[in-house]
């Protein structure tokens, strides 16, 4: 594969690495860019605002449908299974861009936010790489099945505010997929697929890293604009995702990820009220 030249700076370098389309090649540039901001070779310089549309580059090939179109996902059949998998993988793509969106996007953060986003994407990116494998000893590969495209919407609805995304992107939707991993993983197991199950271990805890990270800097935003973090959390919950709140909560690792008691309460009590 032909090495891309990247920018020495990080947040052009992750817009690079976020608009490619080619997934090898955002593999690539993501571990080179957080290779090299480790040891000293980037610096935070950008050449002005960032551009409001959330655009990010995903492989030309892949067939988006509505979600009630995807393909029956089921551990019955291999290609049940194949196609619960490739949904992981394109979560995984997404998770990608994601991290290398929050790094471009947001300004004016201290060093270390960008520190820990890069992480993500380094670690979204060896996710993709053991999902991806995995998938090609079943015969299959990312684009094999058709996706959709309902992650990004909260990417969007939140490009204009840091807070917004550390609350509503790690927060909300990475922590529902703590919530719904430990039953999945239960059930690969049960069905005997330990390869499944132990791949899909390794990126629960790192998952429990990013969900933790979101909750440091949501804190650290809230305090920063004198906001009170909980009533704030319940607000932004209200108006943008109540939809996407889902029993049965993971308890033990959203504990781990910095949801306080307080906010499990009031995420038990929303349920309540929906029943
Ligand atoms: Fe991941
Ligand atoms: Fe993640």
């Amino acid at each position: 594969m032909v090495s891309l030249p990247l920018a020495k700076s990080l947040p052009v370098a992750a817009y690079q690495c976020l608009m490619l389309s080619d997934v090898q090649q955002k593999l690539d540039c993501t571990l080179r860019i957080r290779e090299q901001w480790c040891c000293g070779g980037l610096s935070l310089k950008r050449p002005g605002e960032a551009h409001d549309a959330c655009l990010a580059g995903l492989p030309e090939e892949l067939e988006f449908v509505p979600f009630n179109r995807l393909p029956k996902r089921s551990l019955t059949s291999k290609q049940g299974h194949a196609a619960l998998i490739h949904s992981f993988l394109h979560i995984e793509c997404n998770a990608i861009n994601i991290a290398w969106d929050a790094v471009y996007r947001f300004q004016h953060m201290p060093d270390a936010f960008y520190d820990d986003w890069s992480r993500i994407a380094a670690e979204e990116a060896y996710h993709f790489r053991l999902l991806q494998d995995y998938l090609l000893t079943l015969g299959y590969d990312y684009g094999s099945f058709p996706v959709h495209g309902g992650l990004w919407q909260m990417v969007e609805q939140t490009r204009s505010d840091v807070m917004l995304r550390m609350a509503l992107v790690p927060r909300v939707l990475e922590a529902r997929g703590l919530d719904v991993s430990p039953g999945i993983i239960r059930r690969f197991r049960a069905h005997e697929m330990d390869e499944a199950a132990d791949i899909l271990q390794i990126i629960y805890q790192d998952e429990i890293g990013h969900v933790a990270i979101g909750t440091k800097w949501f804190n650290t935003i809230c305090k920063e604009r004198g906001l009170d973090s909980h009533a704030t959390f319940e607000n932004l919950i209200n108006t943008y995702a109540i939809d996407k709140i889902r029993q049965p909560f993971d308890l033990v690792g959203r504990e781990k990820a910095g949801f306080s008691q307080r906010e499990m309460k009031y995420l038990h009590a929303l349920e309540a009220k929906k029943q």
